[in-house]
């Protein structure tokens, strides 16, 4: 037995869980010895309409990877998000919306969420959108986001939410990448009081791409915007023409649900497609066991519809289980460090799923914002997104939870559609930092470098070795990126990018991104990205990006940037390339750290060793390594000695 600090499974928690640690172990054994029986049994918590015959049809086999799961099932996703909850729940509240400013609340029941979505589909169907064609959803923490993402679904349209806090640019490259022909915005966004103009940026992302005839813009702020009188349409005047009734599309369960775009090592953003009966069985499954959700508790998710947390647990896993999700259009720090706290008093809040990174940012206001609020009525909460720090969980526990409330650690991915390793609260002691034991069907493994499977308490990278239903299925329109991805570095496994180590009780500790991606302020970012809009300024001839340890963030962005001959680095010059890079790529990649290298350190065959960059960024000089097979030696002490914040 380990010496970590243990947190034990309270006594009424036990009792009144989904899952006992004796259900755990039993339906975990279950599921991998038979995950056939097991997830046909566990698909009945969604309403088919034409019922599957066949269960898993998977292979990681690198040259031939093809998942399916229920494949000749037939369903819609909105049917069962909605349609099939009306007889009980047409008056239960489905949304609870909190707006930026603490005076704006509203709450949208079960038949409200349908007429407004058949509206908004109705919307869709009138200028021809039709199944499989793509949606590009650019909207602020509104309800018309979840209008336009489960209209896609009712429709069989494939929806791609971008995050509201991207640029132009990447909004342009989402919707071309994808094709869309249609763009569902709104007039402005705002954040801890400020606006972000998302129509203007929908403006200049098609006057870049082009190919959307078709923009719905829902009137939020009121604030000035350009209409065009052919190709824009205000939602709320679409919605006085159309009915409130819409049918659902039959899909086949691998048809697509949606398309996520997310950063990977190398290259543009990728594609990531879910599809549509395996994504929603596991995602109304690990929304219920993880988060132990019963009827009548309100549910609330601080992530943003932008990122796949908000797909799976503010939309789809509640929605499909009848649940009340609260959605939050503000900041956690606006107006005061209380927000958060407030909002948990206000609307009653049972369960609280947010980020480190808030946690942490919260941490550093102190005790007072948060032990003057009640929060009597939290009796869970979550974290994901990046590795918690043990001192950031246990403030979580006793400041925020008051010693009362469990803390799932939830650790999953875009890619992976749901959560895949997690405590179960009835079921899991806890260690702060270890988001502990796989979920049903996943069968973690930690391999070395060649790909050799380490067994007992160990440390290495992580793969996960079959198939779950909620899995990706591939990059829109490459599947060979698919391949190559995930299932070359180690064959026969899902590679999943991070390290890990298992300790001896088989409690697993993430430790963060092996690859060139990084986790900032629980947004994930490319390093290739960053560098390839650093060297996109005319001023730049080469840039290296690193991810370093940062205090609230996780992870900060630590850009080295080679300038072109003759420019000089001024100060001027490095609030500029901040700008520049938060007009290519948006306020989340703004790099945190720029030092001007004059050089950066090159293999004899030029190329850059990103390791002693990263060293030299997380200020570990003294594990260089053998620097004497550089091309130039030298760059390295120059590097050292001015590294950026020492100054
Ligand atoms: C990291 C977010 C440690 C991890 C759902 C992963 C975590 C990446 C945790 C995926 C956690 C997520 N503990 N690390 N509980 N949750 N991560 O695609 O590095 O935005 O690979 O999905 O976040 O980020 P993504």
């Amino acid at each position: 037995m380990s010496d970590d600090k243990i947190y034990d499974v309270p006594a009424e928690w036990r009792q009144r869980a989904w899952v006992d640690d004796a259900k755990y172990q039993e339906m975990y054994a279950r599921s991998v010895k038979d995950p056939d029986g097991f997830w046909a049994e566990q698909a009945k918590r969604i309403d088919w309409i034409e019922p599957f015959t066949k269960v898993k049809n998977t292979t990681y086999d690198p040259h031939n990877v093809s998942i399916k799961w229920f494949e000749d099932g037939t369903l819609n996703a909105c049917y069962n998000c909605i349609d099939r909850h009306l007889p009980e729940r047409a008056d239960q509240v489905a949304i609870i919306w909190e707006g930026d400013d603490p005076k704006d609340s509203k709450k949208i029941t079960y038949q409200e969420l349908h007429d407004e979505v058949c509206r908004m589909a109705d919307i869709l169907r009138n200028r021809n959108v039709e199944k499989g064609d793509r949606v590009t959803i650019y909207l602020p923490m509104i309800p018309e986001a979840v209008y336009a993402m489960l209209a896609c679904a009712r429709l069989g349209a494939v929806h791609s939410v971008v995050f509201g806090g991207f640029s132009p640019e990447s909004l342009a490259g989402r919707i071309e990448d994808c094709q869309s022909k249609v763009v569902i915005t709104a007039d402005e966004g705002v954040r801890g009081g400020r606006k972000v103009p998302l129509k203007a940026n929908v403006d200049a992302a098609i006057a870049k791409v082009g190919g959307v005839d078709f923009v719905v813009v829902v009137k939020h702020t009121g604030g000035a915007i350009d209409m065009d009188p052919v190709r824009d349409v205000w939602y709320h005047e679409g919605a006085a023409v159309v009915t409130s009734e819409c049918p659902c599309e039959e899909m086949n369960a691998e048809d697509p649900l949606f398309i996520l775009y997310t950063s990977g090592s190398t290259g543009k953003p990728k594609g990531v497609l879910h599809t549509t009966g395996g994504y929603l069985v596991y995602a109304s499954m690990t929304h219920q066991y993880v988060f132990d959700y019963h009827d009548g508790d309100i549910y609330w998710c601080t992530a943003d519809v932008g990122w796949v947390t908000g797909h799976s647990y503010i939309v789809y896993g509640p929605l499909s289980n009848g649940a009340i999700t609260l959605m939050f259009e503000g900041v956690p720090n606006y107006p005061t460090n209380s927000r958060f706290w407030e909002v948990c008093d206000k609307h009653q809040v049972n369960i609280l799923y947010t980020a480190p990174t808030a946690i942490r940012a919260l941490m550093q206001g102190g005790n007072d914002p948060v032990t003057k609020t009640s929060r009597k009525s939290l009796r869970l909460l979550g974290s994901v997104g990046e590795p918690i720090n043990p001192e950031a969980w246990e403030w979580y526990y006793h400041v925020v939870g008051d010693d009362r409330c469990p803390i799932v650690d939830t650790w999953w991915q875009t890619e992976t559609g749901g959560i895949l390793i997690t405590p179960l609260p009835g079921a899991t002691k806890l260690k702060p930092g270890s988001a502990t034991r796989p979920f049903f069907g996943v069968q973690p493994e930690i391999v070395d470098a060649e790909g050799k499977v380490l067994e007992g308490a160990t440390t290495g990278n992580l793969c996960i070795a079959d198939s779950w239903p909620g899995q990706m299925r591939t990059v829109y329109g490459d599947h060979q990126r698919f391949i190559d991805t995930y299932f070359k570095t180690y064959p026969g496994k899902y590679f999943t990018g991070d390290g890990c180590r298992r300790d001896a009780d088989g409690y697993y500790w993430i430790t963060g991104r092996v690859d060139d991606v990084i986790n900032v302020a629980g947004h994930r970012m490319g390093t290739a990205e960053v560098e390839s809009a650093l060297v996109a300024h005319t001023k730049v001839s080469e840039a290296a990006v690193v991810g370093y340890p940062h205090d609230i963030k996780g992870q900060g962005i630590y850009a080295y940037v080679t300038l072109m001959a003759g420019e000089k680095p001024t100060e001027e010059l490095r609030k500029e390339l901040v700008a520049w890079v938060r007009k290519e790529i948006g306020p989340i990649a703004s790099p945190d750290l720029i030092q001007f290298a004059p050089g950066l350190p090159k293999t004899r065959s030029g190329k850059i060793m990103r390791r002693i960059l990263r060293k030299i960024a997380e200020d570990d000089f003294g594990n260089l390594g053998d620097t004497t097979t550089l091309a130039d030696p030298a760059v390295v002490d120059d590097l050292v000695t001015n590294r950026q914040n020492k100054k």
